[in-house]
């Protein structure tokens, strides 16, 4: 049944029901169109017909895909995604035609979901860290991304630190009696997730805020050359790519208990809960590892904004999964 009624819409097609003018037919008809567009889900047959004289125009027709007025598409196809896949991508929201080379290599190579192509290109798993290194100049949203590929510029400095009323200076990991500090809005945040923490008996303390570039470019050579750079690379950001620089960020633990297992303490779950109404996300959570790039950490908290922390908090986003999916 499927059959008939696919030949006789075919026919119309071919009579004279289609969307063409007459030398627009002619030109089709010239080209060969008629008898390779039957298969739009054969890359070969599509990838003929891009090759042909005639435009994009004519294929959206017949495979019913927008090449005309979405960017990317025929090198999507050119590079063998089918064009089921490709029609998927397109519809997405966060499909972003200036990717589409990458898109078509990762589809290739994984052979995944065009959802799940379009994430992981947009949060850039398939490049090498370090590599194609964007420098950032705008540091008013809250949100913005600071990664193995997003940088700050050399000797960056936030211009509203403010001191961090809650720090740990007891205890002999990870405290000191250094003061730390925070911009104004994370501060404030801050200062009221530790308020309410003492309504459930907590005492959450800061071990670690804002750090300038050199203080982690020294933090990372320190353990570069004591551990290896591997080492080094899954625990520290290099200079200028640590949170730490955004004075965004705040290593947590209670009272003086050592903050690598702040996990095992009784009041973690309240954080893992409650910190988003305040604006805090867990930066680098288990199991997102190849996300982030970096290895879990428990007690490492990134401020970006109520609206922001909600959503991944709902989604269990990545900061990388929320701009992957913009
Ligand atoms: N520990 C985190 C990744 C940093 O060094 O910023
Ligand atoms: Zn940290």
């Amino acid at each position: 049944m499927k059959k008939v009624v696919f030949f006789i819409l075919c026919a119309l097609v071919l009579s004279g029901c289609g969307p063409y003018t007459k030398a627009e037919k002619a030109q089709l008809k010239a080209a060969g169109v008629y008898a390779q567009a039957k298969d739009c889900t054969h890359t070969d047959s599509v990838k003929k017909m891009l090759s042909g004289d005639f435009q994009g125009k004519y294929i959206q027709s017949y495979c019913d895909l927008d090449i005309s007025s979405t960017s990317g598409v025929n090198t999507l196809l050119k590079g063998g995604v089918p064009t089921k896949v490709v029609q998927a991508m397109i519809n997405r929201e966060n499909y972003h035609g200036s990717l589409a080379k990458r898109y078509a290599a990762y589809y290739k190579k994984q052979k995944t979901s065009a959802k799940q192509t379009i994430l992981a290109v947009n949060t850039n798993q398939d490049l090498e860290p370090y590599s194609k290194t964007i420098l950032v100049h705008k540091d008013t949203n809250p949100a913005y991304l600071v990664n193995k590929f997003y940088a700050l510029p050399e000797g960056y400095e936030p211009r509203d630190l403010k001191p961090i009323q809650s720090v740990c200076t007891v205890g002999d990991t990870g405290c000191n009696s250094d003061e730390l500090y925070l911009r104004k809005e994370a501060n404030t945040a801050f200062q009221k997730m530790v308020k309410a923490g003492k309504k459930e008996n907590l005492k959450i303390v800061a071990i670690s805020g804002y750090r300038s570039y050199d203080y982690q470019l020294n933090l990372w050579t320190t353990n570069a050359n004591t551990y290896g750079q591997d080492y080094a690379d899954a625990y520290f950001a290099r200079a200028g790519q640590s949170e730490h620089n955004t004075g965004l960020a705040v290593d947590i633990t209670f009272n003086d208990h050592p903050f690598n297992e702040i996990e095992n303490y009784k009041g973690y779950n309240w954080i893992l809960k409650n910190m988003h109404s305040y604006g805090f996300i867990l930066r680098y959570p288990k199991e997102k590892e190849k996300v982030t790039r970096y290895s879990y950490e428990s007690w490492h908290l990134r401020y970006v904004g109520k609206k922001v922390a909600k959503t991944c908090f709902e989604k269990n986003w990545t900061l990388e999964e929320y701009w992957g999916n913009q």
